[in-house]
């Protein structure tokens, strides 16, 4: 059958009214990539299958667009004009986008000076009228909860539980591409800890075997890990710098029942994992992304996990692109050469 999205595909999981219209870019759908030099790297002679779900090959680029074919979808049905989101930037892109196709205005909050410039360049591109706010994403996101309150705007963040109906198929695609089973390991970046929860949701709804549950947070942004609020997160994997996560305990569920584990890396961790995915296995993410990685690479070495004969997927959350300057920033700056041939040759014989 041809691919429709992810409500069509998995209608049959999903409360919709039967005569919905749905909006959809034709998310879903991404590639489960065997990552075996990975797997050699993080687990040398264990004999781990290593998989990495490419989220950021989805319509705007990160796993958002899951969740938000759901939200605007449902916002549709209930006859909302305007929708509005707080983001670190991935959300914002994504309503932004499903807005401008369904014909609504968007608003976006996002975090003054913390968003990657390709989450800024496309939620701009799409429409969205985008605020910058001097505070945190959840800051932005107490905001937009209030406003909700007064005025008759739909909220699309992951509070919104039609967000999660959309996310909970990346569970269902999981599945079907291993052939109908659950990995042992599932492990991904968790930020304001909706796509813990929604997966988790997925597994248990597909009812073809659990996973156990690997959450990383960054070592300057990780609450549920130190059971506190974080007053002021930090991390340059600003996609998952939050400090107030809203899905908390959902989040904290997820683990609990799926005898999980939810675990802080370094950002120097985080850009380690990022860059072992580019240059062992040619997959470009954005920092955040590689955070399921790390964790994963983190808790084998601490003995935590035995990986003999394991199958683990890693969520790679958003794609590369998003955040082109810190990839620039990582690495030495491209060699310039005058325009001839013999410059090339020189280049490459003393370079051997
Ligand atoms: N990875 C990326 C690339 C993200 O953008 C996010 C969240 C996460 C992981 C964490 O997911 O919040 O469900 O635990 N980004 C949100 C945003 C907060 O506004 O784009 P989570």
């Amino acid at each position: 059958m041809k691919w429709q999205g992810v409500i069509q595909q998995y209608r049959a999981y999903l409360p919709f009214a039967d005569d919905v219209q749905i909006v959809t870019l034709n998310e879903g759908n991404t590639p489960l990539i065997r990552a075996d030099r990975l797997a050699e790297q993080i687990a040398p002679k264990a004999g781990l299958k290593l998989y990495l779900k490419y989220e950021g090959l989805n319509p705007t680029g990160s796993f958002k667009d899951r969740g938000m074919t759901a939200a605007i979808t449902q916002a549709v049905r209930e006859g909302a004009k305007t929708v509005i989101c707080a983001s670190t930037g991935n959300t914002a892109a994504s309503a932004a986008a499903y807005a401008a196709r369904a014909g609504l205005r968007c608003l976006v909050l996002v975090p003054e000076g913390k968003i990657a410039l390709g989450k800024l360049a496309a939620s701009l591109a799409y429409g969205a009228e985008v605020i910058s706010i001097n505070g945190s994403f959840d800051d932005g996101l107490d905001m937009v909860r209030a406003i909700v309150e007064r005025l008759p705007i739909a909220l699309v963040n992951s509070v919104n539980p039609w967000r999660l109906e959309g996310q909970k198929t990346g569970s269902f695609e999981i599945i079907d591409q291993l052939g109908g089973q659950a990995p042992d390991w599932h492990c991904l970046p968790v930020g304001n800890a909706g796509n813990i929860s929604a997966y988790w949701l997925g597994y248990k709804q597909y009812g073809k075997g659990l996973p156990r549950i690997l959450g990383g947070q960054a070592a300057g942004s990780a609450p549920i890990v130190l059971g506190h609020v974080v007053e002021k997160p930090e991390t340059l994997a600003t996609a998952i710098r939050i400090g107030n996560p809203a899905r908390w305990r959902q989040a904290l569920e997820a683990l609990d029942e799926s005898g999980g584990i939810i675990t802080a890396v370094t950002d120097a961790k985080i850009l380690e994992s990022w860059k072992l995915l580019a240059r062992l296995e040619g997959v470009f993410v954005e920092p955040a992304s590689a955070t399921g990685l790390a964790a994963l690479k983190q808790q084998i070495e601490l003995g935590e996990i035995d990986p003999v004969g394991k199958t683990a997927v890693c969520i790679l959350t958003g794609h590369g692109l998003k955040d082109p300057a810190t990839a620039v920033d990582q690495a030495t700056p491209p060699l310039t050469l005058p325009a001839n041939v013999e410059a090339l040759e020189a280049y490459l014989a003393a370079s051997k």
